[in-house]
């Protein structure tokens, strides 16, 4: 069973804040991730940065501001800030007041874009807590740091993140939650699937797809292999291969409040006529994940009443894993000691 009335965000670890297409040179974009306001901006060298969405002076919100590509100047008194939070100019000073404005600097935020998406790393706000980075932003396997993925949609999930990333990666809600006419029918098969243990989270074994499984995979060249990657704090990858081709989802679910969650949906690929599902994509992505976040807002109905989940073998497994992983992070963390990792090589059996 599994309380969820006990509500934490990760913190110490990399979140996805948006793919680099949405933050143009010489721009900002406010956004609140994990309750905390943050404002993402591009240099005009093209550099991104993230730093706290608030002014030291008199709070109002730095994005209220102008950004002219090298600092951001407050609305409210116009000081300036540069891309690292450090305060640059003060402009009621008389220049005999002398000041030392690294007193107001604005906090920043480590940032990291890589294959088309922005990352950024959340640390503990209390500054005895906050640590460097345990590990680096998970990468869509097969392609290069460079690439960008071909197709990119956000949906925002109106529900505390937990339930978003177990909606998500549930195996068994599929015949019942996605019935469309492109994807499968509602008929119940056997799945029988090797989990490991993988850094910070879990891989379904790499194996061939059983026919059932779609029938749209016929498209990239037959029956592929497929392997699914889980990172916390909640990032999936699912690699498709035939022996031509290869489609990666990255999936990313990023909480911006205790119940306003974002999860972005990515396809990468390298197929040469893929460009011509790009029309289609976004209606067909659209449709699949307001499948999942259909139920989710049913659920959220029924947890006005309710606060405690119950988790069954071996369908839930997934979902236990994650409560357990994300606990032993934060447990980790509290008692300063290394990660161990509470996944076991197992077998798993389910209907779906
Ligand atoms: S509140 Fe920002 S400059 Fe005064
Ligand atoms: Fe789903």
């Amino acid at each position: 069973m599994v309380a969820v009335n006990d509500i934490y965000l990760l913190r110490n670890i990399w979140y996805h804040a948006m793919p680099s297409a949405d933050l143009k040179r010489g721009k900002m974009v406010a956004k609140t991730l994990l309750n905390e306001p943050i404002l993402f901006g591009r240099t005009n060298q093209g550099k991104a940065f993230a730093i706290r969405d608030l002014c030291p002076h008199r709070a109002v919100p730095l994005s209220c501001g102008w950004y002219d590509g090298e600092t951001v100047q407050c609305c409210y008194h116009g000081w300036r800030f540069d891309e690292h939070g450090k305060c640059a100019e003060i402009p009621s000073l008389m220049p005999e007041q002398e000041m030392d404005l690294s007193r107001f600097d604005v906090r920043s935020y480590e940032v990291k874009e890589v294959q088309g998406n922005l990352w950024v790393y959340i640390p503990d706000p209390d500054r005895t807590k906050a640590q460097p980075p345990r590990f680096d932003v998970p990468r869509v396997p097969g392609f290069g740091d460079e690439v960008a993925p071909n197709v990119t949609y956000t949906m925002r999930f109106p529900c505390y993140i937990d339930h978003a990333v177990v909606g998500l990666m549930d195996p068994a809600h599929s015949p019942f939650v996605h019935r469309s006419w492109w994807w499968r029918g509602g008929t119940l098969n056997d799945e029988i699937k090797w989990f490991d243990p993988s850094p910070y989270g879990f891989t379904m074994r790499r194996h061939q797809m059983p026919e059932h499984m779609g029938r749209g995979y016929w498209l990239i060249g037959g029956l592929p292999e497929n392997e699914i990657i889980f990172y916390l704090p909640g990032v999936r990858t699912e690699e498709t291969t035939t022996p031509k081709n290869r489609v990666v989802n990255l999936t990313t679910v990023t909480p911006l409040t205790d119940d306003q969650t974002d999860v972005t949906f990515q396809l990468y690929w390298d197929i040469p006529w893929g460009n011509l599902l790009k029309p289609i994509l976004p209606t067909l992505i659209r449709s699949f994940l307001g499948q999942d976040r259909d139920v989710v807002i049913k659920q959220q109905e029924g947890l006005k009443h309710e606060s405690v989940l119950r988790l069954i073998k071996d369908s839930d497994t997934l979902a236990r894993w994650y409560y357990q992983l994300k606990k032993e992070y934060q447990r980790s963390q509290d008692e300063s000691r290394e990660f161990v990792t509470p996944v076991k090589t197992q077998l798993l059996k389910w209907r779906a």
